[in-house]
């Protein structure tokens, strides 16, 4: 009684690791991805609608914006609102001009981006996106931006931590 008492305690704990070890890899954090702007199109200007193009991709922290284009014929600068209606570089935020721009997003909010060649920006390379927090419970909430480069890699060592431990605590009770 008292060895099948303990063989279906052994047994529910093993139930439970496994329950606990499975939401906690469903709660991992997604990859960051590296969202190209403009898709296919990428950064320049032909007619090609940023803020259209803006409403169908989602923005989090912890993805990176990616710009590729002719640096020699365009540039990437990140303004405030304001400066963003009128078109206006003068005050950048941040400038870029590689032709090939990795911008990583680390804070909720709303970002500017615009080019300032020419009438570039009022011609239609301007957009605004708006960051939302990482989809994940390990995220904290708010923008802490200096740790959330960190957060994928310790919460995959956390999660195979989890999984050798149920692995081994399998061995012994099953
Ligand atoms: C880049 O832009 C410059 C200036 O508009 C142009 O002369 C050149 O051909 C472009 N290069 C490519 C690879 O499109
Ligand atoms: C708008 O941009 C123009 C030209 O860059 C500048 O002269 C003007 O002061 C700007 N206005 C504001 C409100 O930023
Ligand atoms: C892009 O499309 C939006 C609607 O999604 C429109 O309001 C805007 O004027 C367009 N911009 C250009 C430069 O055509
Ligand atoms: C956040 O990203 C901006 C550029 O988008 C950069 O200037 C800033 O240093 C970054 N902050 C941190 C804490 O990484």
């Amino acid at each position: 009684m008292a060895i099948n008492g303990i063989s279906i305690e052994a047994k529910s704990l093993t139930l439970m690791l496994a329950l606990v070890t499975f939401m906690y890899l469903l709660s991992s954090p997604v990859e960051a991805r590296d969202i190209i702007v403009g898709g296919d199109n990428m950064w320049t200007l032909n007619g090609f609608n940023y803020t259209t193009w803006v409403k169908g991709e989602k923005f989090a922290v912890g993805d990176n914006l990616v710009f590729k284009y002719n640096r020699t014929a365009h540039d990437v600068n990140m303004v405030s609102g304001i400066a963003f209606k009128n078109c206006s570089a003068e005050n950048s935020l941040a400038s870029f001009s590689t032709g090939n721009d990795i911008v990583p997003l680390n804070m909720t909010g709303n970002m500017w981006f615009l080019c300032s060649f020419g009438q570039h920006c009022s011609k239609g390379m301007k957009f605004k996106i708006t960051v939302l927090a990482a989809e994940t419970p390990i995220e904290p909430p708010t923008a802490t931006a200096p740790t959330t480069g960190d957060a994928p890699s310790i919460a995959s060592a956390a999660s195979t931590f989890m999984v050798v431990i149920f692995a081994v605590l399998g061995i012994f009770l099953l």
